[in-house]
């Protein structure tokens, strides 16, 4: 595809297919906030964040405990998100937490974090988890992955507009294919 936002009509149901941009060369595309707000790649929000798991990171098992690596998840996400939207971002949800393996004290995990879509004031996060050990060079295994949405707030804490988001390569797009699929296949927890 070449010059080209992504296809569709403003529904409510597609925004947030329509507000992410397939081709950073569309020459002369109509910006609607990208000239205030400056988009932004997903290499742009990419961040990494390694931590070794020590005793106090374990369950009754011995194991590492899923709120040790939920917090280093939501630790990489958060920054991912505020360097796509410039600003401070909260937590929404998370979502499609999978723990695929276990880890083990002296495991080094590195989480990997990007932004795969945007809405209007919310950020579509990718997030994935490998582990190693800490001082032996050897295979990383994944052990969990999960989806979190931020939303972008002022000093308030009400929610602003974040940059569109321009995709590259081909895995933005195939990332952004499954945000948008995960977004748009979200139940939305009521209040009260
Ligand atoms: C997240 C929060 C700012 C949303 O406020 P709100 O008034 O419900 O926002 P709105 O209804 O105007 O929705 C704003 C956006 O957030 C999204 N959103 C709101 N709640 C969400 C949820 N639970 N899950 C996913 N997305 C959510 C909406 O879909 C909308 O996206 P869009 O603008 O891209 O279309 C508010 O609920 C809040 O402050 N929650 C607490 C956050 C927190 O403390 N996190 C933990 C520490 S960081």
């Amino acid at each position: 595809m070449s010059g080209t936002e992504s296809q569709g009509g403003a529904t409510e149901g597609n925004m947030w297919a329509e507000r992410t941009v397939v081709d950073p060369g569309a020459a002369g595309r109509t910006a609607i906030d990208s000239d205030r707000l400056g988009d932004k790649a997903p290499a742009d929000s990419r961040i990494r964040l390694a931590h070794i798991m020590s005793g106090a990171d374990t369950n009754l098992y011995g194991s590492v405990h899923g709120g040790a690596v939920l917090k280093l998840i939501d630790d990489a996400a958060a920054a991912s998100a505020a360097r796509h939207c410039g600003g401070p971002a909260v937590t929404a949800s998370v979502e499609r937490l999978n723990f695929l393996a276990p880890a083990q004290v002296g495991d080094l995990l590195t989480v990997t974090a990007i932004v795969a879509a945007v809405g209007r004031t919310s950020l579509e996060v990718l997030t994935t988890v490998v582990a190693e050990r800490w001082n032996t060079p050897g295979e990383e295994r994944q052990i969990a992955r999960a989806f979190l949405t931020f939303v972008a707030v002022d000093a308030t804490g009400t929610p602003r507009a974040v940059p569109r988001l321009v995709l590259k390569t081909e895995t933005d797009n195939a990332l952004n294919k499954e945000a948008v699929s995960h977004r748009q296949g979200r139940v939305r927890t009521p209040r009260g």
